[in-house]
């Protein structure tokens, strides 16, 4: 009974160190057990699922979401969203029409600037572009693993400011009193044990700020060298989009980041995010 639900979809690998596609599975309907066990163990093994050929409306999302544990709130900018646990990721104006600007197209791991960040962020795609805005993926097991003993030694007791402001402020963009409020600094390890795999992947991205204990300035030299590291092509997996897509990728270790390389005054980009809650990285 098992093996004929689990053969009921497929699995396969997306060709390189990261990613597999799912095919023939449904997303509008409750998984059963075996589906959800096989999602899961998928879901750790490849890091990033693309699940093709869905159409969930916002409703669907979320109670798809929730099979695989509590969701999270956005920060507080969100707060005008059609649904409380739903972020839409658009590129869109208030009339509906190409802004020109798009968001997220530097590395990150969702809301890494929470004491409880992102476990898993759940992306679908609704409106695409007719090529391009690919979302590229970091492996931040590889990069940890690839790394010299004794950097890894030099590294696996740090810890990382994480700050939403001071991130958006390198940025060059400013954040409300209010904003500040609703995200507070907070402290992680650079280099985290994955509560699931029990493996080591660093912790960084747009968020990381500088190094607990250190002069600010050295420890952000630190980051940007393992980031620049981490982000190198060996490491990063570029998916391209298809209409249904929905993504689910492990933020505990992946950074990700969109590819601004089409014309975002043109075409719309719309993708609806949900966020599976984590727990606090040790
Ligand atoms: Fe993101």
């Amino acid at each position: 009974m098992l093996q004929r639900e689990v053969a009921s979809f497929e699995i396969r690998d997306l060709g390189g160190a990261l990613g597999a596609e799912i095919i023939g599975l449904d997303l509008a309907s409750p998984l059963d057990g075996p589906t959800r066990s096989a999602i899961r163990d998928a879901f750790l093994e490849h890091q990033i699922l693309a699940i093709r050929d869905q159409d969930l409306d916002i409703e669907a999302q979320v109670a798809f979401s929730l099979q695989f544990g509590p969701l999270e709130r956005h920060v507080i900018s969100n707060r005008n969203a059609p649904h409380p646990l739903v972020h839409i990721v658009t590129n869109l104006d208030a009339d509906g029409r190409p802004s020109g600007s798009l968001q997220s197209t530097t590395w990150h791991s969702d809301k890494s600037f929470r004491p409880e960040p992102s476990m898993a962020t759940i992306l679908h795609a609704r409106q695409l572009p007719p090529a391009g805005g690919e979302t590229c993926f970091a492996d931040m097991y590889g990069a940890y693993d690839s790394l010299p003993a004794e950097t890894r030694a030099e590294i696996d007791d740090l810890r990382v400011v994480h700050s939403y402001a001071l991130g958006r402020a390198r940025m060059g963009v400013s954040v409300s009193e209010a904003e500040r409020r609703d995200a507070p600094d907070t402290i992680h390890p650079l280099a985290r044990i994955h509560p699931d795999t029990g493996r080591r992947a660093l912790f960084m991205g747009d968020h990381a700020h500088h190094i607990e204990g250190w002069q600010v300035e050295t420890g952000r030299a630190l980051i940007e060298r393992l980031q620049a590291h981490a982000t190198q092509e060996c490491f990063v997996y570029r998916h391209e989009w298809r209409p249904g897509d929905v993504l689910m990728w492990d933020n505990r270790c992946l950074l990700h980041r969109v590819e601004q390389n089409f014309d975002a005054a043109r075409h719309a980009r719309v993708l609806h995010r949900t966020c599976l809650r984590g727990t606090a990285p040790a």
